[in-house]
C-alpha cells in the first residue's frame, strides 16, 4: 500500500495554495477543534495536508493525529520563519539539517538549553535523503545563494526584538532561523520513527521590524516555497 506524505503548516496562508493544487481533495474529520486537514494527490503522490494552528502544542497534536491515522512515509513542515543568521535575506529558503526547541530550559538541573531531560535529546536530525533532495530542488528553483541548510530553532514566541534574537543566538549560535512549530513536528517524527524535513521561507529577521515585515512578506514568499514543496513530494 502506498504510504502518505504528511504536509503541515501552521497558518492558512502557508497551506491553502497547496490544498488548492490537490487532485481529488477529500476533507478529513479530525477529532480536535479547528484542525482542517485534506487528503488528496499532489504530483501523483498521496498526501495529507493540514493547517495545524500556531505553536508547538498544536503542531505536535496534529503530527501525532496524522501519524496515528495514516501510514506516513514522511512529514514535511512548511511555512515562514524569522531569519536569525546574518547570511539570510527575506525570501531565502531554509532546509532543516536539524531542529531544537530553543525555549526548552532545564539549565537549573544541569542540562543544556534545548535538551529534553527525560529523552536526553537536544537536536532532532532531519532525514538525510529528503534534506538532500530538498536542497537540490530548492537550489534549482531559487538559485544556490538563496538556499541554506542548517539548524532551525522553535519556540512558543514570535521573536520580534534584537534582544530576544540575541538571546537565542547566545545559546544557539548555529541557528539559521526561528519559528514556532518545526521542533515539535521533528520531535513527533523522532519518537514515531518517521523521516521529516522542515522547509521555511524567511518572512522577517526576528528583529524590531519583524511584525511589519511578517505582514508584508508572508504572501510574497509562499509561492516559491510551495513550488519547492510540490517538487519535493514527487521525489520522496
Ligand atoms: N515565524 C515567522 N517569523 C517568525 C518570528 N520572528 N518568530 C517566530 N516565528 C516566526
Amino acid at each position: 500500500m502506498e504510504k502518505y506524505i504528511g504536509i503541515i503548516g501552521a497558518m492558512d496562508e502557508e497551506v491553502s495554495a497547496l490544498i488548492q493544487h490537490l487532485t481529488d481533495p477529500e476533507p478529513i474529520a479530525a477529532p480536535f477543534r479547528d484542525l482542517p486537514m485534506f487528503k488528496g494527490r499532489l504530483r501523483d503522490r498521496s498526501v495529507i495536508i493540514a493547517r495545524c494552528g500556531i505553536g508547538k502544542v498544536n503542531a505536535a497534536l496534529c503530527s501525532q493525529f496524522m501519524i496515528d491515522r495514516f501510514p506516513l512515509q514522511a512529514l514535511i513542515n512548511t511555512g515562514v520563519a524569522g531569519g536569525i543568521s546574518p547570511l539570510l535575506e527575506l525570501g531565502d529558503l531554509v532546509i532543516s539539517a536539524n531542529a531544537i526547541h530553543h525555549d526548552f530550559d532545564t539549565r537549573n538541573f544541569g542540562y543544556d538549553r534545548g535538551t529534553i531531560p527525560s529523552m536526553n535529546v537536544r537536536s532532532f536530525p532531519a532525514d538525510p535523503q529528503i534534506q538532500k533532495e530538498a536542497l537540490q530542488i530548492a537550489k534549482h528553483i531559487m538559485g544556490a545563494e538563496r538556499v541554506h541548510l542548517g539548524l532551525v530553532v522553535s519556540g512558543d514566541q514570535f521573536v520580534s526584538s534584537t534582544d530576544q534574537k540575541n538571546e537565542i543566538v547566545q545559546f544557539f549560535p548555529d541557528a539559521l532561523c526561528v519559528e514556532m512549530e518545526g521542533a515539535a513536528i521533528a520531535q513527533a517524527a523522532y519518537v514515531n520513527r518517521i523521516p521529516y524535513v522542515i522547509i521555511r521561507s524567511i518572512s522577517d529577521k526576528a528583529d524590531n521590524t519583524a511584525p511589519d515585515d511578517f505582514d508584508a512578506y508572508l504572501d510574497k514568499v509562499i509561492p516559491k516555497l510551495n513550488e519547492v514543496v510540490r517538487e519535493l513530494v514527487s521525489t520522496i
